[in-house]
């Protein structure tokens, strides 16, 4: 009983030591204007909206209204509906329409906000795990993290016009050698095209010096795909 007593005392002085500012900075996940609870009536869903096809992407309520000072039929329903996914059902909810001026591009377009063919990655995410290419040859190996983080790129220094933000875009390009069978023009021609457009010796590592760091081979593939094993179920550990 006396112990029973002592420790809801003591928690009533530490929700007095912790005010309730400081509580509901700690519950909200808007660390800007935490004293009030978040109003959804007046910014719009808390939760990010988070498409996943054709690629990822995530879009913020708070950071529009609470942040930018749009009011909702600043979007709805006239660019947007008033429901997750339902512009996709439209079949054109592309990069494209945003440069013709729809959908996001209504504002992203360099002058009411930032232009949508910049900053890919306020809008998407980079996949954590490395891209192998197995086609024409097996293997080799991208790391999006040796780049955007320790290289310090920007997306759009390789998905401007290098690559499509899509795996498998190389291994569906055109590969087929020249006509005049030139096997070493061929082979500048294929790594020109692509990774060589930084791999040249003067931005990065020439891709004629060090075959084996992107090469990895088969051997390095099968430890690659036992790795990557083992990481997903450590995530799946740490989220539950
Ligand atoms: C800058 C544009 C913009 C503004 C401003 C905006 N919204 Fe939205 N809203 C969106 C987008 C984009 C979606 C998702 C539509 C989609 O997926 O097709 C959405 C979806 C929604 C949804 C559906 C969520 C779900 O999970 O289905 C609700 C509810 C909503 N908005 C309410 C509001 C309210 C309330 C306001 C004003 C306080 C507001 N929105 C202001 C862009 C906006
Ligand atoms: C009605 C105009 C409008 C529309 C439509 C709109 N935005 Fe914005 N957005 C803004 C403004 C204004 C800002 C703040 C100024 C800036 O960052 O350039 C902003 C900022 C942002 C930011 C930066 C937020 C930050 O501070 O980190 C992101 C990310 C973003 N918008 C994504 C989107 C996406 C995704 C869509 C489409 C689903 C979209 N926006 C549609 C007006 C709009
Ligand atoms: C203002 C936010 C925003 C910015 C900036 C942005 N995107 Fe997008 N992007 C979206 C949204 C929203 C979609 C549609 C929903 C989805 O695919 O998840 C999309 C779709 C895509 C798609 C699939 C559909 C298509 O158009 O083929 C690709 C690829 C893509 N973006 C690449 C890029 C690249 C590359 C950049 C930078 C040059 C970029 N995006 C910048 C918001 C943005
Ligand atoms: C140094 C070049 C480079 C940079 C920088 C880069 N990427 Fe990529 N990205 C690639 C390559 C290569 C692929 C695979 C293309 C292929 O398979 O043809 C790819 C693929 C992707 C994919 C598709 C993954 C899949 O499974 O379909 C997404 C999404 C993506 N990148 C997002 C980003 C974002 C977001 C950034 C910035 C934060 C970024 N990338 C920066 C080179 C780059
Ligand atoms: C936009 C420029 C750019 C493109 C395109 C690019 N890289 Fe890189 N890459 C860099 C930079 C910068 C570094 C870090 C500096 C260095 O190692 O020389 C790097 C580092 C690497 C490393 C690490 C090297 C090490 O010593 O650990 C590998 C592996 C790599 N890139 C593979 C690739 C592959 C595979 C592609 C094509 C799918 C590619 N890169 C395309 C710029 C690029
Ligand atoms: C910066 C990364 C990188 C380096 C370094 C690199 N390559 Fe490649 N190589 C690629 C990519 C990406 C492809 C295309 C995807 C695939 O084939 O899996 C490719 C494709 C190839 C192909 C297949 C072409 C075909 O159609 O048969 C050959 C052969 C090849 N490389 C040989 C080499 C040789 C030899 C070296 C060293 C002198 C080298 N590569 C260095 C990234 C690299």
């Amino acid at each position: 009983m006396i112990t029973n007593k002592a420790s809801t005392g003591s928690l009533s002085t530490l929700t007095t030591l912790f005010s309730a500012s400081f509580v509901a900075a700690l519950l909200s996940a808007n660390i800007g204007m935490a004293a009030e609870p978040y109003d959804a009536d007046k910014y719009g869903p808390q939760e990010p909206i988070i498409w996943t096809t054709p690629t990822k992407a995530i879009f913020s309520h708070s950071t529009h209204t609470m942040d930018a000072g749009l009011s909702c039929d600043n979007c709805h329903d006239d660019i947007f509906p008033m429901e997750k996914g339902g512009t996709a059902k439209n079949g054109d909810f592309t990069m494209k329409s945003f440069k013709e001026g729809k959908y996001c591009g209504t504002c992203h377009d360099g002058s009411t906000a930032f232009d949508s063919s910049t900053q890919c990655g306020s809008c998407h995410f980079a996949p954590d795990a490395p891209i192998v290419f197995t086609s024409p040859v097996k293997a080799v190996a991208f790391d999006h993290s040796i780049h955007v983080e320790k290289g310090k790129l920007a997306c759009e220094a390789c998905h401007k016009e290098v690559f499509v933000m899509k795996k498998g875009s190389i291994e569906g390009a055109d590969q087929s050698a020249p006509a005049d069978g030139d096997k070493r023009k061929y082979l500048e021609q294929i790594h020109n095209r692509y990774c060589g457009t930084c791999h040249d010796s003067s931005q990065a590592f020439g891709y004629l010096t060090r075959c084996t760091v992107c090469h990895i081979g088969v051997k390095g593939y099968d430890a690659m795909q036992s790795d990557s094993l083992k990481k997903d179920s450590d995530t799946g550990k740490k989220k539950h």
